[in-house]
């Protein structure tokens, strides 16, 4: 599994061939943690992992790309007020769009998704992410705000047509110092539940050159 930092300019590259394995697939992990180091990149991190070695245990490798959304905060502001997407956000936004399964992770703000998880996903087409597989996940300070799972980040992923998965994680402050396996475990099943989607899909075609230009064209329409 290769694992790139797409906020920082290192995602959305061409697709490498790797050892033993006859297919490779793209994962986009979609991260609004604002803490440094941020238990929400954490858990994106660790869901990837799964992921990742579930899809190579089918004979399929991993491609993981990481958006953090703090890194483009701005540029969703400005994005939101302009509907003309920087650089980087537009990397950012193809990165999401291009993969074939994306793990969503917000941290929970007065008992919902954060506004910047919301502002950047507000930025995709509505019909983006349709029939693509989404592992649902948020970190919170406390263990009571889990249902944050089912009360926003379903029925957001759920309006957006995407393929929600059934597994979704939720990692309270706790959950990173007590009983670490069972945190583990959930998230290892919810790895099994995102690569068995990815693998029974075909593979996204790759918006590179012109085809990049052209998403970020319907970006822009999409958001007239
Ligand atoms: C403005 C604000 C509001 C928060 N609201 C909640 C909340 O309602 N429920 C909760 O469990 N945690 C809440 N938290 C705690 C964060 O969700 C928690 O620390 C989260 O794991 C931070 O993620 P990060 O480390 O990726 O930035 C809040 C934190 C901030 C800064």
């Amino acid at each position: 599994m290769t694992l790139r930092d797409a906020s920082t300019g290192g995602g959305a590259g061409p697709v490498r061939q790797h050892a033993g394995m006859s297919e490779t697939r793209r994962i986009a992990v979609l991260t609004a943690g604002t803490s440094a180091p941020s238990s929400s990149r954490r858990l994106g991190d660790r869901l990837a992992a799964a992921t990742g070695a579930a899809l190579e245990r089918r004979g399929i490798a991993a491609e993981v790309d990481v958006v953090e959304a703090r890194t483009v905060a701005l540029d969703v502001a400005t994005a939101t007020l302009t509907r003309l997407p920087s650089p980087s956000l537009a990397r950012a936004l193809a990165t999401v769009l291009d993969a074939d399964g994306l793990i969503a992770v917000s941290p929970v703000f007065n008992a919902s998704y954060s506004g910047l998880f919301k502002s950047f996903v507000d930025l995709l087409e509505p019909a983006a992410l349709a029939a693509r597989p989404v592992v649902v996940a948020a970190t919170g300070g406390s263990e009571r705000h889990s249902l944050v799972l089912d009360h926003a980040l379903r029925p957001l992923f759920g309006y957006l047509h995407a393929l929600v998965l059934p597994t979704g994680i939720y990692a309270a402050r706790a959950d990173w110092f007590g009983d670490a396996g069972a945190l583990g475990a959930r998230i290892d099943r919810a790895g099994e539940e995102l690569a068995a989607a990815i693998a029974a899909l075909p593979a996204r075609e790759r918006s590179e050159g012109a085809e990049f230009e052209a998403d970020l064209e319907d970006l822009l329409r999409s958001v007239d």
